[in-house]
């Protein structure tokens, strides 16, 4: 089935935050950020800008009625710089004017007398001196420093992975109105409502009722909106609040690019050991984030890395160490994957090390490895079957030997282009990680012409969530999809909602809409019961007709509907959702914090041009484990999107700041993402099929997050090519492999 947006995205009739109608006296924001990474703020002189025509009001720190604090997880950030700016691009004054052009010519006028401070923008340095964002935290499964000792074969290395640009389409923006009695309505592109409206309540010292935050979808998300849209949202209410009008700001690329965070850097340094079967004894590794300035989602997103450090294998000995380092970088944060990417590449850096070292594929060390059904992870949790189920279908299928065959073939007869396969595996833990978080609700109306309104915490950003949650609504209710509308997402339907995020958003909120009809479908069965005078259970509704005791009536749907109106029966229901089984004990790294695990295996085979360091992907080839995916065209499309995503996080996709902090990848023009040509030429996607119960919506597995694991079997797909070419090549376990890294290589020692 179609995603239900598809018909007003092809015709350009989707709404998003700048295509709202404005109303009548609406300003336009812009911000004058930071221009150096780290100082004290002497002075700002903003009087060249309020002279200017059209400028209604400049606002800085001293202006804000409640608390300047924007952080969630901790409250280290403010919204508008105060005495110090901690990274280029931190906002510090924020002007509103009567057009976008005046803002932001008024934006260029201020000026700023900032002390410079010294600038740290490498984790490791941030961790010698003590710049942590929280304490470390150690996950261990047994004891390492007992199995060393039995181990044949002992490696260590160090591994980089860079940032990510989000790189959504619809840049960060938000639009406030003023209602009345001091309340503010504020359109966001965000995907957590409810943290903008929690933070405008705090940074505006008025309570939450009086902050609607509605979002009807975005131009993608990627991690980018899950906290760091909660700034722009501020933002116009801020001004809204203060000029009582409505405020828009819709950022500029470059603005979007230089103003907020990204995916995290990770420096890490591992040790893994193997007896001579090439059972893998005893890892340890030690991973250095790059958090940025400020917390913002860093723990969160740390976290994940310490559960996703051995992938989709079983070590019995682990020890692993995460740091979440203050630099003065824009607190970087969620992106798909939350961490469990930048551990994912270590562990398989550490494989391929080992596998180099002793002149044998990878692979071998791979399969030989995988977690098998009853092992435990190193927080405690015990893994289902898939992922050896995932690795030998795509054996099956694919056939590598035979691959691997033909590229030597390959390889033997050319000079200059060389290819390289390599296999990941993957297996990502369905749940937020915050246990608390998971938790959703719907309500649901059914109106009395038979139409269906349905609301939720859903946050629609191109995943397809809303198709999802009106499928779920169809199948109970046994009606035409046609009749199901799926709301904007809005804090005074919904409260309290967690963000879409964590892939968890389909699950979470589709079990509370499941909840909800069922109880109306329920009531409703009660009252044709009555009416027929049967019992509740005789009743059924089939394809929008009531059948009694299997037999067809002349009653349908909307009869049944009406009758349920007229004997005042509600239509109407709000259900809460939590999924069961889940905890996690900090105190000692162990407990049970995943509802499921979503595992896969992919053959990535690049090519290699060894004249000029360029390449392609010659196919991407998939076993997907989607449960059973309640929607195939949607789910091969995040498998798809994720794929491409990943393989531009290994190996175009190079964000470059300077030892001043500043970015130099600030902008389209410096800054590759992958386009339809460097998209593999093939990606194949095979569904594993598994029948058995989980707690997946309809055993539909999550499916955000995931697929963009894929991605890093590119970044060894290239190496394998590269030392094809030149075996002696040193290559640093240092993604992304950009065209440039890959010529070196190829030519280096
Ligand atoms: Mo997503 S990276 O969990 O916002």
């Amino acid at each position: 089935m179609n995603n239900i947006d598809s018909y007003t995205h092809l015709r350009g009739e989707s709404i998003y935050v700048d295509d709202i109608p404005l109303q009548a006296e609406t300003l336009f924001a812009a911000v004058y950020d930071s221009p150096v990474a780290h100082g004290k703020i002497i002075s700002i002189d903003v009087s060249e800008a309020e002279k200017i025509k059209g400028v209604v009001r400049v606002i800085t720190a001293k202006d804000i009625p409640g608390e300047n604090q924007i952080g969630g997880i901790v409250p280290d950030e403010e919204l508008l710089a105060s005495t110090h700016v901690h990274f280029c691009g931190m906002p510090i004054v924020l002007v509103v004017a009567e057009t976008e052009e005046i803002a932001r010519t008024a934006v260029k006028k201020i000026k700023a007398e900032i002390e410079r401070l010294p600038v740290i923008t490498d984790p490791r340095e941030a961790k010698e001196k003590g710049e942590l964002i929280i304490p470390p935290r150690t996950f261990k499964l047994d004891n390492t420093g007992d199995a060393w000792k039995d181990c044949d074969y002992i490696f260590e290395g160090r591994t980089e992975t860079n940032g990510q640009e989000h790189l959504y389409i619809e840049t960060q923006g938000a639009y406030a109105l003023p209602q009345e009695n001091g309340s503010i309505k504020i359109y966001s592109s965000t995907q957590g409502p409810t943290a903008a409206q929690r933070t405008a309540a705090r940074v505006l010292n008025i309570p939450m009722h009086q902050i609607e935050v509605d979002t009807t979808r975005l131009g993608g998300g990627f991690g980018g909106k899950e906290d760091q849209a909660t700034t722009w949202a501020v933002m116009c209410a801020l001004a809204t609040h203060l000029t009582k009008r409505p405020v828009k700001y819709c950022l500029h690329r470059m603005e979007d690019m230089r103003m907020t965070g990204k995916r995290h850097p990770y420096s890490s340094d591992f040790k893994i050991g193997l007896n001579k079967e090439l059972k893998i004894l005893a890892y340890e590794v030690s991973f250095y984030q790059n958090a940025g300035a400020a917390a913002d989602l860093s723990p969160a997103v740390m976290e994940r890395t310490l559960f996703h450090c051995t992938n989709s294998y079983f070590i019995p000995n682990v020890k692993a160490t995460a740091y979440s380092c203050r630099t003065n970088l824009p607190p970087n944060t969620a992106f798909r994957g939350f961490g469990g990417p930048q551990s994912m590449f270590v562990i398989e850096a550490a494989i391929a090390k080992v596998a180099e070292a002793l002149n044998l594929p990878a692979t071998v060390i791979q399969e030989k490895n995988l977690i098998q059904a009853g092992d435990e992870f190193p927080y405690g949790q015990k893994a289902d079957s898939e992922a050896p189920a995932c690795w030998h279908k795509t054996v099956e299928l694919y056939d590598p030997e035979k691959l691997r065959q033909e590229i030597n073939e390959f390889n033997s007869n050319n000079k200059h282009y060389k290819k390289g396969l390599a296999m990941m595996p993957i297996c990502f833990g369905i749940s937020f990680t915050k246990t608390p978080m998971n938790q959703a609700r719907a309500l649901v109306h059914v109106y009395t012409d038979g139409s269906i309104g349905i609301s939720t915490g859903a946050v629609e950003m191109g995943q397809g969530v809303n198709t999802k949650i009106a499928q779920v609504a169809a199948g109970i209710f046994s009606v035409d999809l046609k009749r199901i509308k799926i709301n904007s997402t809005n804090t005074w339907r919904i409260a309290n909602t967690s963000p879409s995020a964590a892939s968890a958003t389909a699950d979470l909120n589709g079990k509370a809409t499941q909840m909800a009809c069922m109880e109306i479908l329920k009531r409703m069965k009660q009252v044709i019961a009555d009416e027929f005078n049967v019992s509740a259970t005789a009743v059924e509704i089939k394809e929008e007709t009531i059948f009694i005791n299997n037999e067809k009536t002349d009653w349908d749907w909307k009869k049944a509907v009406m009758a349920t109106y007229l004997r005042r029966v509600s239509l109407s229901e709000h259900a809460h959702y939590s999924p069961p089984g889940i905890h996690f004990d900090a105190t000692i790294e162990k407990g049970h914090p995943f509802a499921y695990h979503t595992y896969g295996t992919a053959i990535v085979i690049a090519t290699v041009d060894c004249l000029r360091g360029t390449y392609e992907f010659d196919a991407v080839k998939v076993v997907h484990d989607f449960g059973k995916s309640m929607n195939e065209i949607i789910d091969r499309g995040q498998c798809e999107g994720g794929i491409v995503q990943g393989i531009g996080w290994m190996t175009m996709e190079e964000i470059v700041y300077d030892k001043d902090g500043k970015l130099r990848s600030n902008a389209l023009s410096t800054y590759k993402v992958p386009d339809i040509y460097s998209v593999p030429k093939e990606i194949s996607i095979h569904a594993l099929e598994t029948t058995k119960d989980n707690l997946a919506i309809l055993r539909s597995k999550a499916v955000g997050e995931p697929p963009l694991m894929y991605g890093i079997g590119a970044y060894f797909a290239l190496r394998n090519a590269i030392k094809a070419f030149n075996p002696a090549a040193e290559i640093a376990f240092d993604a992304p492999m950009t065209a440039e890294k890959v010529l070196m290589a190829l030519y280096g020692k």
